[in-house]
Parts: structure tokens; C-alpha cells; sequence
């Protein structure tokens, strides 16, 4: 994308020899603002709506900087729906969040949890609606999303309003926070030149996707907070913040599901009035399917069960609605809940086990983590021998103890918790837990500070957190090196061949092939020669990563790998960034003071500056310029990095269901065939694509195997 003229970029189009606006400067920078805003909100619908962006991080970074540049010159030009102005001001304690009444009354979902029910549910539509057993209802099936349901207000296009559910006849006002959310317009955009609503509520699902939820704990733990249970909690909460700017940092994302009140507007169907919504610039699930009868809709959730486990964000069943809006209507609500659709809820999937100890960690900031060792158990694709429990106040909390029989599930599909205990089954063996008064790892002092509910150990040079560090420097997310476990690292310690990061780059094969260590399995074993080998090539790959992962395997405080990409992009490379101002970081999106300050204090720091000057002596790539690596490059994945094209048509999906299971597992989809691309995807009746395909010798997946390809997946979580 190639700007259109000279603005922004001094002395351009508008200005004078003096930098001075021109007779019409003031119309014309108006003019490029207001196109400004409609290419980006362009682009955030193609980035964040329709998962095809068109331009560069980079593009869209230059873009946005020339609006905010425009803007900041001349602050009449700011409208409240540009972009710029999604993340407001703190609400202070006498504008805190308001209660206001819905339009009409947020209703909740009759649940059902058998094909039983489900059939009766249908008999009673039936007879509600005088049908006789001939004659046909249609079904849509859409995800029930585990999140934070809210209702969106637009007049005349504009988002004025954001309410949470509440107690369903009042909801608190969120405008603020839902503001931020990247997948809430703040303009309806319609396609094609429809007209906008007079006015239109609409509601949906705001949800924390499990990478953020993940990402989220691991900070929380960190900083000593008191975590979220799971990603509906930590959406739910972080609604309620009072600072945008923290919910913003927390990226989270909506789909619309139903309509609310509107003037105008008239679908037929269900599934038409999501359409409408997509084509208004809205988010609507891709999970939605047209269901014949009664029958069609038990198979599609029979079959979705699969896939919702490789969703990145919680399901916890799907909603049944009647698609034709008449037949709706006739139908009505009672008291509680429409009597034309219905929740089916999925079983949670929970393991029965044994606490055979809690032990203490100590995590990278000194934090001490209660973990529960489990009996092995086999959850939901992989076996779970470990919970973190958090922090005191949770185990005291859920009343755990050691030798109690407790209910695991999976936080999000990934991260094992205690979900409850089986009271009824104790013995009198089971022990109470207490934290100990001295740092496991060093035996040093350990402090609890004012307002958190973690204890740290206060030994900046405790081997607890540098084995931390260590852990986290090599984890997929940063530098990646792959065989390098914690039973390996903690012997690699206690050899004293390891102490920081740094060292990992002068181990070398012959002084670590005989040492024994405990595998997964338990059972000690010698390193041998071969996988000696085979890390040091690992260690040295990993010099490669560029500078983004290498800052965030820093792990300075509040810089997270978002964070690092950014720096990265901006500096370049590591001298650049370490001769950085505060005001020079400030100018980065999303660093502000507290960030700036870290970075900082970072490198004042001594031991961090020797830490980062041996990793560049040991020939650690500091630039920004280097290959990212793939997503997921564990090999386990077949979407990661890759690209596809789709042609023809499939029977089980919809080429826009068949291009989010594939966005979802990191790959991409593009519409034309060239030497780029990694998979062609045939239906049938396929295009001259798989002709071009063939010629171009690219590899062809039917239907068949790209479900097996799906299925790799199944179950591919990992254990901590
Ligand atoms: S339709 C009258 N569709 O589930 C309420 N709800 O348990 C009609 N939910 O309050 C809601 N995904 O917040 C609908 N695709 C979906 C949904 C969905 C999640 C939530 C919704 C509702 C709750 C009921």
C-alpha cells in the first residue's frame, strides 16, 4: 500500500516553504485524515474480520503514525470514531462504570445435554408452532462461545454504547473498554453501499483467546496478582477494568451471535442476520451451519466436538436456534430464556486423581508457586502428572491438601487446575500445606509484599530464578531450543556448566555427553553423544532467532513478545535500543512510561548489560532483520507457516470454515496458485487451480487428508 501523496511527510502537498498550512491545508489535511481513517479501518476489518490482510505490519504502523502525526497537529481533526481514539483516559473513581438499562432484557439459554432433550426440543417447537411430524423446521448451529456476553449500541452507524449482560435488565457501561477490542467497529462500514441502521443493538460474545489467557497467567503468577480460573473469568474481569489502556493490553476478541433491538433493518433468516452483521463490518463465528431438521443438527454437534478443541479460544457447547425470524417470533420467550433455540452443552471433561505432594517453584522473578504432583492421569489428549496451584490463598481457598482425591480440568484446553476436591473421600492421612518460611532453592529470606498474593524469595542470584530464566530463554516462544528440559537444565546446574543463558553457548559435546539425567519417563538415562550433538546444533540455531525473540527471552519486566516485536521493528538492533531515551520508546505503540522505565532500568543494570554483551560476543543475532521462525515449529503442526489455496467445493465445510480451521492453526490462505504456495486444498469440481497446482508440482490434499491433517492437532496440548 503506497501512500497517495506527499502528506506527513514535511513540506508536502498543503504547507508552505515555512511548514505552514496553506490557504487549503486545513480542507486538504482533513481530507487525507478522513482517507486515513477509512484505509485503516479497512485494513483492521481485512487484519481482524476477515483474516486476509492486505498490507504489511509495517504499512498499516506507517499508516496509523500519519493519522496520529495529522492529528496530534491539529487536534480538530479528531472524531471520536477514528482509530486513534480507541484507547481513552482512565475513568477516575467518580466516573466509574455505570449500571444502564438494556432495551430490552438480556435473556440467558435453556440448557440441554443429550440428543434426548434435543429431540424434545424440537417436539416442542413443533407443537408450539402447530406443526405436524411432516413437516420441516430448520436448525442454525452456531459455537456457544465461553465468554463475556454484551450488547453493542450504533445510531446511525456510530458505536455509542457498550453494556455487559449484567442482571440481564441492567448492564454496567463498558463503552470504554469495548472500544478497544479490535473486532468492535467503531463505524459500521456497509458493503457495497447498503444502508446503515437508523439504529442497532446487536450482542455477542467477548472472549479472551487461550494464547492470551496463557500469556496473561504466566504474568499474573509472575507479578504476584491473583490469576483468573480461566479465559471467561480473565474476558469477564477485564471488562470491568477502569483503564482501557489495560484492556487493550489484554487483546481481547468478539463475535456477534444476536440480534437486539433495530430500526429499518429486516432479515428473513437467522443466518442471514449474521450475514448482514459481516457485511456491516461485524465479527460473526464461521462455526455457523444450516441444519435441515432436528437430526442434521445432532450430527453437526456430534462433529464440532472435535473441532472446537483446536479453536484458540473456549467453547463450552453450541446454540440451537430456529433460523426462520417469523417462526422466532411466533415462538416468544418466557420469563427466562427464548423458547426458540437452546444450548447444548459439551460434557467438561474432567479426570479424577491423587495430590501426592505439593512442591514449591521458584519462578523467574522470585515468585514461589505452590505446584500439586498428581498421579499420572490422561485429560483430553495428554497426560497430566502436575497442576500449579497458584498461591496460598487458592489452596486455601478450594480446602486442598496433600493426599486428596481432586477433579482436574484443562484452563482453556491447556493449563491443568484443581477444580474441587472430593471431601467425602478423605481418610485423615491428607496433610495441610504450608508454604515454607525459606526459598526452596537458596534458603534464602522470602517477603510477601503489601497488596499481592504471592511470596517471593528476595535473593537477586538465587539458582531458583536463573534456572527460571533459563527454562523460559529456551521455551518455544523465545529462543526455541528444542531437547533442552528442565531435568536436563537442572543437571547442567548442578554440574555447574550452567548458570545464566549465556552459558548455554559455551557448553560443549564432549562435557555433557556422559551426563545422566531423568527423562519424561522417569527413568535415568546418559545424554550419549548423538543427542549432545543434537542440542549444541539446537543452541546454535537458535543464534538466528533476531531480535524480537531475543528480547523477549530477556525477560525484562512488562516486555512480552508483542512488546519485543515492537521494539525490535522500531530499533532495528540491540545498540540502537540500548541507547534509547525514555522519549525515544515512548514513541513506540503501546510503550508507555512503565514500560520505557523497564527497559531501561534493564540495561542500567549491570549484570542484564553483561548478560546481553555475552550473548552477543557468543554470536546471538541482534538484529531485527533475522528469519522469524515459524509459529509452531515443533513439526507437529502441518498448518504453521504454510500456505494454502482452496478450490472447489468440500461437503463437510465451507471454504470460510475450511480457511479459519486453518488460520486458527497458523497457516494462511491466499487466492491464487504461485510457487509460494505450500498445500492446494480440492473439493470438488475443482478450478483451474489444481491444474496450475499440478503443473507447479505443488502438493494437493483432498478433503479426506486434510481432516487427518486437522486431527494431528487433536489433542497436541502441551502438560506443565
Ligand atoms: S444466543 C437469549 N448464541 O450463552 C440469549 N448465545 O448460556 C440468546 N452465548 O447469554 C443467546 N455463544 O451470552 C447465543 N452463539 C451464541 C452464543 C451465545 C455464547 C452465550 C450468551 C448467552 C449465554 C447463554
Amino acid at each position: 500500500m503506497k501512500r497517495t501523496d506527499g502528506y506527513g511527510t514535511g513540506g508536502g502537498m498543503g504547507y508552505n516553504a515555512d511548514g505552514k498550512p496553506t490557504a487549503d491545508g486545513g480542507d486538504a489535511r482533513a481530507k487525507r485524515a478522513e482517507e486515513l481513517r477509512r484505509l485503516i479501518e479497512r485494513h483492521d476489518r481485512l487484519y481482524y474480520i476477515e483474516n486476509r490482510p492486505e498490507i504489511s505490519d509495517r504499512e498499516y504502523d506507517e499508516l496509523y503514525a500519519e493519522l496520529k502525526r495529522l492529528e496530534e497537529e491539529d487536534p480538530s481533526l479528531i472524531v471520536p470514531d477514528s482509530p486513534t481514539q480507541r484507547v481513552g483516559a482512565k475513568l477516575s473513581g467518580k466516573d466509574a462504570v455505570r449500571s444502564e438499562p438494556h432495551r430490552s432484557p438480556m435473556l440467558s439459554l435453556d440448557n440441554t445435554y443429550s440428543e434426548g432433550e434435543l429431540r424434545e426440543f424440537d417436539a416442542r417447537v413443533r407443537r408450539f408452532l402447530g406443526l405436524g411430524s411432516g413437516e420441516k423446521i430448520e436448525y442454525a448451529v452456531e459455537m456457544k462461545i465461553d465468554g463475556a456476553a454484551v450488547s453493542l449500541w450504533y445510531e446511525r452507524g456510530l458505536l455509542v454504547k457498550g453494556l455487559t449482560r449484567g442482571d440481564g435488565e441492567n448492564g454496567e457501561n463498558i463503552t470504554h473498554n469495548l472500544r478497544t477490542i479490535r473486532d468492535v467497529p467503531l463505524r459500521l462500514r456497509p458493503e457495497g453501499g447498503a444502508a446503515v441502521p437508523e439504529f442497532l443493538e446487536v450482542r455477542g460474545e467477548v472472549y479472551m483467546p487461550r494464547a492470551e489467557f496463557e500469556r496473561l497467567l504466566c504474568k499474573q503468577e509472575e507479578e504476584g496478582e491473583a490469576p483468573f480460573a480461566n479465559p471467561r473469568n480473565a474476558a469477564a474481569g477485564t471488562l470491568k477494568q477502569l483503564d482501557p489502556k489495560i484492556v487493550a493490553s489484554r487483546r481481547l476478541r468478539m463475535f456477534v451471535h444476536t440480534p437486539g433491538e433495530r430500526s429499518g433493518a429486516r432479515w428473513r433468516t437467522h443466518l442471514e442476520f449474521l450475514e448482514g452483521m459481516a457485511s456491516l463490518g461485524l465479527r460473526v463465528n464461521p462455526h455457523r451451519r444450516l441444519c435441515k431438521d432436528i437430526g442434521k443438527v445432532i450430527e453437526t454437534i456430534a462433529e464440532w466436538d472435535d473441532i472446537r478443541r483446536s479453536l484458540d479460544y473456549d467453547t463450552d457447547g453450541c446454540v440451537v436456534k430456529v433460523n426462520d425470524f417469523q417462526m422466532q417470533e411466533a415462538l416468544g420467550f418466557t420469563a427466562k430464556a427464548p423458547r426458540f433455540a437452546i444450548a447444548y452443552k459439551y460434557k467438561a471433561e474432567e479426570a479424577r486423581t491423587r495430590i501426592i505432594a505439593i512442591d514449591v517453584q521458584v519462578g523467574k522473578t522470585g515468585v514461589l508457586t505452590p505446584v500439586a504432583r498428581l498421579e499420572p492421569v490422561f485429560l483430553a489428549g495428554t497426560t497430566i502428572e502436575n497442576a500449579s496451584l497458584h498461591n496460598e490463598d487458592e489452596i486455601r481457598r478450594k480446602d486442598i491438601r496433600i493426599g486428596d482425591i481432586v477433579y482436574i480440568s484443562k484452563a482453556g484446553e491447556i493449563i491443568p487446575q484443581v477444580v474441587r476436591v472430593e471431601k467425602g473421600e478423605r481418610t485423615g492421612a491428607e496433610r495441610e500445606f504450608r508454604m515454607p518460611d525459606r526459598c526452596p532453592a537458596c534458603g534464602g529470606r522470602i517477603e510477601r509484599r503489601e497488596g499481592e498474593v504471592a511470596r517471593r524469595c528476595v535473593n537477586q542470584r538465587c539458582p531458583g530464578r536463573y534456572r527460571a530464566r533459563i527454562l523460559y530463554f529456551a521455551s518455544r516462544h523465545c529462543m526455541d531450543i528444542q531437547g533442552l528440559g528442565p531435568a536436563l537444565i537442572d543437571r547442567l546446574i548442578s554440574e555447574g556448566l550452567l548458570r545464566d543463558p549465556a552459558d548455554l553457548y559455551s557448553l560443549k559435546a564432549d562435557a555433557i555427553e556422559s551426563l545422566e539425567f531423568e527423562g519424561e519417563d522417569k527413568l535415568k538415562r546418559r545424554l550419549g553423544r548423538k543427542n549432545a550433538d543434537k542440542l549444541i546444533a539446537a543452541i546454535e540455531e537458535s543464534k538466528s532467532r533476531g531480535l524480537a525473540r531475543v528480547l523477549a527471552a530477556l525477560n525484562i519486566p512488562h516486555v512480552g513478545e508483542r512488546k519485543a516485536e515492537l521494539l525490535a521493528e522500531r530499533f532495528g538492533g540491540m545498540d540502537a535500543l540500548r541507547k534509547a531515551s525514555a522519549e525515544d520508546l515512548m514513541k513506540v505503540e503501546s510503550i508507555g512510561e512503565v514500560v520505557a522505565r523497564s527497559v531501561l532500568d534493564f540495561f542500567a543494570d549491570p549484570g542484564e548489560a553483561a548478560l546481553v554483551d555475552r550473548l552477543a560476543a557468543a554470536g546471538v543475532c541482534m538484529r531485527s532483520s533475522a528469519k522469524p521462525a515459524a509459529p509452531i515449529a515443533d513439526g507437529s503442526n502441518p498448518f504453521a507457516g504454510k500456505t494454502f489455496v482452496l478450490t472447489g467445493t468440500l461437503s463437510g465445510y465451507t471454504r470460510e470454515q475450511a480457511e479459519a480451521l486453518i488460520r486458527e492453526r497458523g497457516g494462511r490462505c491466499t487466492g491464487s496458485v504461485s510457487s509460494k504456495t505450500d498445500f492446494v486444498l480440492a473439493g470438488k469440481e475443482p478450478g483451474s487451480k489444481l491444474d496450475k497446482a499440478k503443473k507447479l508440482g505443488i502438493r494437493i490434499v483432498g478433503e479426506a487428508e486434510f481432516e487427518e491433517m486437522l486431527g494431528k492437532r487433536k489433542g497436541e496440548t502441551t502438560d506443565s
